[in-house]
């Protein structure tokens, strides 16, 4: 069963928290919701949970339209990011609670719980009551309890928010196995890039209510359709240095010096020469170059962090700072010179005013020649 939002909106009062979204979740996928603290995230997940009718489009599950359908009617689980479990109930009777609600019968209830456990690794523990558990366990009792009902589709609201570093990412790990071995439909909100990055099929960004791209993390992370996409995705996040397009569209001038970027790819028609761009460098397509090579962006070193395995540069380029990754092994003295290159096919180029990516597939082989591309 497909899940489609088709230019869905929710108004509250003079907030809407979500602007015309229109997306496909496909069966069996994990799909996160990602974007900034308010951006419509929860306000996305409880129109398809029912909790919250949207104030127009349409909601559909396979053909059938949802937008009037009763919660208890939608066939779903969900978890929250403070489990919600019952305190005073072990945690078999938590995970047996909505089968109770839906009178089965007890004897098949309890099979069912302790199967479920069972898949959540918390068959050990089924006497236990809430308090005795660790948050990473309560997590897990919580994801059982979704289950048990064998809902088509599960509805995940920032569920590890409340967990430490580690079990953090133990329990994305989990997760992941648990839709993967069941596989249930699943849609996952969150507000941090690297969760979603690793476990999602498919990630929808947000920004205030609006939809900004929905695709596999290689793609959304290599190709970021706006600058939003491209500031969001990335740890540190990615260089965006103003510029202005020159003749021919073929190169672009960086802002305070005299600075030039050779382009490789063929420039969309939604800007014109001199017009001011934005050109996009993650730090780790960054390296630095030696000095008898040609081109390149020439800064300043300002500052070398260790960053784990790497090294974190902060080079000074006119009134910017640019942070590059590059091997511990790179030569650079705070206070030097030094030379950047761009890995070839790695930089982006955003609209100053609309954010759009203005890059398209098709690379200018003339360019090549260039040292420094984008
Ligand atoms: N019940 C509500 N009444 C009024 N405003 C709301 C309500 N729920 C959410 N909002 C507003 O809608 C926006 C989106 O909220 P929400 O979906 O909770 O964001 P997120 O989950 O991405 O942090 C926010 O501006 C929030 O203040
Ligand atoms: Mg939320």
């Amino acid at each position: 069963m497909n899940i489609t939002l088709n230019n869905i909106s929710m108004q509250f009062a003079e907030v809407t928290a979500v602007d015309r979204l229109s997306v496909t979740i496909e069966e069996g996928s994990l799909v996160s919701l990602l974007g900034p603290s308010g951006c419509g995230k929860s306000t996305t997940l409880f129109m398809l949970a029912g909790l919250y009718q949207p104030t127009s489009g349409e909601l559909y599950f396979g053909e059938q339209l949802m937008n009037k359908v009763s919660p208890e009617k939608r066939q779903i689980g969900m978890v929250f990011q403070n489990y919600a479990l019952y305190p005073h109930m072990t945690v078999l009777k938590n995970i047996m609670f909505p089968l109770k609600m839906a009178k089965v019968a007890k004897k098949e209830a309890r099979e069912s719980a302790i199967a479920m456990a069972e898949l959540v690794q918390i068959g050990h523990l089924l006497e236990r009551k809430p308090s005795q558990l660790s948050g990473g366990q309560q997590q897990r009792v919580a994801i059982a309890r979704a289950l048990v009902k064998k809902p088509k589709l599960l509805l995940l609201d920032e569920p590890l928010s409340n967990l430490d570093a580690r079990l953090r990412l133990e329990m994305r790990e989990e997760i992941r196995r648990i839709q993967q071995t069941i596989g249930i439909t699943t849609v996952f909100v969150t507000h941090d890039q690297e969760e979603a990055l690793s476990i999602s099929d498919k990630i929808l960004l947000i920004k205030d209510g609006k939809y900004q791209q929905y695709s596999d993390a290689r793609e959304i992370y290599e190709y970021p359709q706006n600058e939003f996409v491209g500031r969001f995705l990335g740890n540190p996040p990615m260089n965006q240095l103003p510029a202005v397009l020159e003749t021919n569209k073929q190169f672009v001038r960086l802002e305070d010096t005299d600075q030039r970027i050779a382009i490789t790819k063929q420039v969309t028609h939604e800007v014109e020469p001199q017009e001011q761009v934005i050109v996009g460098v993650r730090p780790e397509d960054l390296f630095v170059q030696s000095e008898n090579e040609q081109g390149g962006i020439t800064g300043e070193t300002m500052m070398v962090e260790r960053i784990g395995r790497d090294n974190l540069l902060n080079i000074q380029v006119g009134k910017r700072k640019i942070r590059a990754i590059v091997s511990p092994d790179t030569e650079v003295t705070i206070g030097k010179k030094v030379t950047l290159g761009i890995r070839p096919g790695y930089c982006h180029l955003f609209h100053a005013d609309t954010g759009e990516s203005l890059l398209m597939d098709e690379p200018i082989h003339s360019a090549l020649k260039e040292r420094v591309t984008c």
